[in-house]
């Protein structure tokens, strides 16, 4: 359903997340008629712009070359802009005097969802400028303010920055993004387990032998250096986006699927997660790091010698872990869960495997020669399930074989695309639906989970030695150790 009135202001408008990102998931959520009438967006930057220029930027942006039809014209006149410092108060005077010119041209209702497209540092300054003009008060309309991550680089400072908001605006107007959740394939992992009575009974540890959990980039650091150099795979993908997704594989059903019920849910399961500390950290976690491609077709330099590394930087590109959920469902269960840049492609799958059969009544086979039954998610790209059976072979012989069965979204959407994940976040944060946004517990939890390991390889480069991989290939051979001892294997990118 479309929300109702309400302006967006973006600080960052000139920055990369909102060309890339948010306004082409503005656009589609016009295209699909999910705007609401009472709309408009301001973008505030640092650049001195008129607004007229601005629009030119949204509409390269949105549609590229192309003439804009109509329509497009009446979605770019909703548009404009403000330029200033984000710490000086006569940039806030004069967003201030434009939410009140777009409520009235626009009728935004006074409204506002702020989106701050920002680093970290910059969220204390720009809340406490919003909120010294007012802009933050409740009484007459609503005031929503969508951060994204990274929210800290520790425990402390996490607390800190929350703190830091707290003074000028209440947990029920922060949003905080994991794009990762609003992926269609991440948030069909609810449907699939509460949408359907066959797969919750076997949802546990006595039909469930193991959960992988895989996301693979391709890219490699790109322009980001600055940042990731800085933070790593732990802290830029493990500490987020991994977890929210074991999180939907592991938690138990809320009776409602509305922002409380469901992320109490979420905070439950984080921690319930077994304490790093105290575990032997090299028997658990592998960190990794890619060096130069060894394959002459797809050559790509090592992480140290990209553009705004450190050379002799440690920062992990890779990170594989073991985990155990300590409760009923799980006790004993790993979840074998890796993450890396400039893997051989994108993909990001979990794969679930369930037990043997007990016994074999077709002899000579002997249960160990059926293949284990799989059922596969795949987030992307190729979004869609599959399911592994084990069958006969046609023949008289008493042969039998494993049969895939997949089923890819593409099919089903009939050409359609899937919808961006910032496209239904924003829409989130238009209509004040805060499930699929992460809460600070949440936040908290997964920080205190990963500090052990933090510390420890901080500390110390030889509790979890930081291993290379040639870009392009696997990962790490020494992922294969957390398997088990090397028994294993990790499926194959
Ligand atoms: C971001 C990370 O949160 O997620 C990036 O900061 C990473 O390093 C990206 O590349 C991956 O997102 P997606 O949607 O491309 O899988």
């Amino acid at each position: 359903s479309a929300p109702g009135a309400g302006a967006m202001v973006i600080f960052g408008a000139s920055g990369d997340l909102t060309k890339r990102k948010l306004l082409p998931a503005v656009y589609a959520l016009f295209r699909r008629g999910l705007l609401p009438d009472g709309f408009a967006v301001i973008g505030v930057a640092r650049t001195e712009m008129s607004h007229e220029e601005f629009r030119r930027e949204v509409q390269q942006a949105v549609i590229g070359d192309a003439t804009p039809t109509e329509q497009d014209a009446s979605f770019l006149a909703r548009f404009s802009y403000v330029a200033g410092q984000y710490t000086e108060s006569d940039t806030f005077e004069r967003l201030q005097a434009e939410l009140v010119r777009v409520s009235e041209v626009h009728g935004t209702e006074g409204n506002a969802l702020f989106y701050l497209a920002m680093p970290p540092t910059m969220f204390e300054p720009i809340v406490r400028g919003l909120a010294e003009h007012g802009m933050l008060a409740e009484e007459k309309s609503w005031a929503r303010v969508i951060i994204e991550k990274p929210f800290g680089r520790d425990l402390e400072s996490a607390v800190e920055l929350d703190r830091a908001l707290k003074k000028y605006i209440n947990e029920s107007q922060i949003y905080r993004i994991d794009h990762y959740m609003g992926k269609e394939t991440v948030q069909n992992i609810l449907m699939l387990r509460f949408a359907n009575a066959i797969f919750e009974p076997l949802w546990n540890h006595t039909y469930i032998e193991k959960v992988e959990i895989t996301v693979a980039e391709e890219l490699g650091v790109e322009k980001r250096a600055g940042y990731y150099d800085n933070a790593g795979a732990l802290r830029d993908m493990f500490q987020n986006h991994m977890i929210q997704m074991l999180s939907l594989i592991a938690m138990e059903p809320p009776a409602v699927f509305e922002a409380d019920a469901y992320r109490d849910e979420i905070a439950k399961l984080i921690s319930s997660i077994r304490p790093l500390r105290g575990q032997d950290l090299a028997t658990i976690a592998v960190r990794g790091q890619y060096v130069e491609s060894v394959d002459p077709e797809r050559p790509a330099p090592g992480y140290r010698k990209e553009d705004g590394v450190n050379p002799k930087s440690n920062t992990e590109t890779y990170v594989a872990l073991k985990l155990f959920i300590d409760n009923w469902r799980w006790r004993g269960v790993p979840f074998y869960m890796r993450t890396g840049k400039r893997l051989p492609r994108k993909s990001s799958e979990i794969a679930i495997t369930f037990r043997p059969i007990p016994h074999s009544i077709f002899k000579p086979i002997r249960p160990k020669d059926f293949s284990q039954n799989v059922l596969l998610l795949r987030m992307q790209p190729h979004e869609g399930m599959g399911l592994s059976l084990e069958v006969k072979s046609p023949g008289s012989k008493l042969c039998v074989n494993t049969l895939d069965m997949n089923f890819s979204y593409s099919d089903f959407m009939h050409g359609e695309d899937i919808p961006d994940a910032y496209e239904r976040l924003i829409l989130d944060g238009l209509l004040g639906d805060q499930t699929l946004f992460v809460r600070n517990d949440t936040v908290e939890a997964s920080w205190k989970l990963f500090m052990p390991l933090l510390r420890a390889w901080e500390d110390n480069l030889d509790v979890v030695p930081l291993c290379f991989y040639p870009a392009f290939s696997q990962g790490p051979k020494e992922a294969n150790e957390i398997l088990e001892g090397g028994t294993l294997q990790w499926r194959k990118i």
